[in-house]
């Protein structure tokens, strides 16, 4: 997979090798990390969204979801980085920034680094004046990054997920959104 690569004080984000597939997998297989996603993902559907989803996006654009690693610890934490969505949403297209890492590395910051990271490559190398957010309003950790980001929500983003069900629990969704000035790191 060809692509930039980004480092932080702590933190690589690389893009992927075939040995995080087993890593991922199990993480995307782990109720709790999956706690607010429709379902946990199979090995099946997990490999299908690194090959057919994560590299595609790599090869088209040259950035994307990295695989994190930790400098002198776990190879693969989980992804940190940016997708360009284009479902049908008032807001779309737009590029977000998202994160799902294993449990054992929640707690330590190391969302927030990578996002950090992330949304200054948005900003300072591939040009885009908004970086965007999303997630259930259930999903307080989530959020909270979000926060810790500075990014900010406007109450009128809020949507329908058009990927959720109709329905579902998860469906609503929240908006947060950040520009280069919004940064205070
Ligand atoms: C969302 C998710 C990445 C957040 O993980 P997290 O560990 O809470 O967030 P961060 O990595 O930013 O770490 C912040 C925590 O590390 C703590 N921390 C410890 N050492 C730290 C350090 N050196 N620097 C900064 N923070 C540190 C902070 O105090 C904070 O803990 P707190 O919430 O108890 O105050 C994680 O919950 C996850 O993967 N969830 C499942 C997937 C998911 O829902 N993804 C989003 C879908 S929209």
């Amino acid at each position: 997979m060809r692509g930039t690569e980004l480092s932080t004080q702590r933190l690589r984000l690389r893009t992927w090798r075939e040995g995080d597939l087993e890593p991922f997998a199990a993480l995307n297989a782990d109720p709790v990390v999956m706690a607010h996603f429709v379902d946990p993902l199979t090995r099946e559907l997990s490999d299908e969204f690194v090959l057919d989803r994560i590299r595609p996006h790599f090869d088209e654009h040259g950035y994307g979801l990295w695989a994190v690693e930790v400098v002198g610890g776990d190879p693969f934490i989980g992804f940190v980085g940016l997708t360009w969505q284009t479902f049908p949403a008032h807001f779309t297209p737009a590029l977000e920034v998202g994160w799902r890492l294993q449990r054992s590395a929640w707690g330590h910051g190391f969302a927030t680094e990578a996002a950090r990271a992330a949304i200054d490559f948005a900003f300072d190398t591939a040009g885009v004046d908004e970086v965007v957010s999303m997630t259930s309003p259930e999903n307080l950790e989530s959020i909270a990054v979000m926060q810790r980001l500075r990014m900010t929500r406007d109450p009128a983003d809020d949507f329908d997920h058009p990927r959720v069900p109709d329905h579902h629990r998860l469906r609503r969704h929240v908006l947060y959104r950040i520009i280069p000035a919004g940064r205070t790191w």
